[in-house]
């Protein structure tokens, strides 16, 4: 069901690859909501995937850029106020790449090059956007930032390796973006702790499909799948979450509160 809650506003939506894409579902939503957007993607990534589908599909431009490249990011700014005839009141970032992972190096002995090249891909791109974003002078007042995050931030999961340090650094950059933005043009940024979803970056990490069985089994509403993330970005970015900023979000069924649930007490120990 669509509600306009998107009407009238302009985006920029990173990150989607594929139909399996987090960022794939919301930009969906988010045309079905009203709003109107430009699509990027790191320029080898749109090759490989199917971005122009979506675009026909949403019509939406695309415009590659790098998100480590401060250029790229002066160009996807300019272009995309060009293209969309305003400022931009919503940004998207839905992007994650760990080379140590790619590559299958165990936590004790990681490339620091990649581990470097893992946090600018995954976390210092944030930053990035939204220093361009300020010095293009390209957002809209009360305009809303999504990032999107694991909770291996907080807690440990085997093979997410330095993953992990890049969503925690993700999530410190969006509280400190957000008291920048929040004072300058009353602009929310948040990140969402989302579920494990079945997409390229997640199916990339080893053991995926345990930690995807295990949070579902433990979160009583089980696992969020990527609509649901979309719709839960549709909200932030509309007028009805105005003063919420600076927040990381849990969007995972309930698994972040759970000890241990009934589902896995009887899977460890079934009853005669
Ligand atoms: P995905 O593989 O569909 O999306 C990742 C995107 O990052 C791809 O579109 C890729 O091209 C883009 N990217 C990589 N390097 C880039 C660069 N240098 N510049 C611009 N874009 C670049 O996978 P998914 O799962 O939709 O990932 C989106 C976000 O959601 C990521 O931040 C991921 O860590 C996060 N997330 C995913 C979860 C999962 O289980 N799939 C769970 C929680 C968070």
């Amino acid at each position: 069901m669509a509600y306009n809650l998107l009407k009238g506003k302009r985006g920029i939506i990173t990150g989607a690859l594929d139909p399996n894409s987090i960022a794939w579902k919301v930009a969906e939503r988010v045309y079905e909501e009203g709003g109107s957007f430009v699509l990027t993607n790191a320029p080898l990534a749109m090759r490989m995937g199917k971005i122009n589908e979506l675009a026909a599909a949403c019509k939406a431009e695309i415009v590659p850029a790098d998100a480590t490249s401060i250029e790229d990011l002066t160009q996807l700014f300019e272009k995309s106020v060009q293209i969309l005839g305003g400022k931009i009141d919503f940004i998207l970032h839905s992007i994650g790449m760990s080379p140590n992972i790619r590559k299958s190096r165990p936590y004790e002995d990681l490339n620091y090059e990649w581990f470097m090249k893992t946090l600018d891909i995954s976390a210092l791109s944030l930053h990035k956007m939204l220093h361009v974003a300020d010095k293009t002078d390209s957002l809209n007042e009360g305009g809303s930032v999504v990032a999107l995050s694991y909770i291996a931030a907080q807690r440990v999961f085997p093979d997410y390796t330095d993953m992990a340090q890049a969503k925690a650094t993700l999530e410190s950059i969006a509280r400190s973006f957000g008291q920048v933005l929040g004072q300058k043009k009353k602009v929310r940024v948040n990140t969402i702790s989302q579920s494990p979803t079945m997409t390229t970056a997640g199916q990339g990490i080893d053991g995926f499909d345990a930690f995807f069985t295990y949070a579902d089994k433990m979160s009583p509403l089980g696992n969020a799948p990527a609509e649901a993330c979309a719709d839960y970005c549709v909200s932030l970015f509309s007028d009805l979450t105005r003063h919420v900023t600076m927040q990381n979000l849990m969007h995972d069924g309930g698994f972040s509160s759970v000890g241990i649930s009934q589902g896995i007490v009887d899977a460890i120990s079934p009853k005669s």
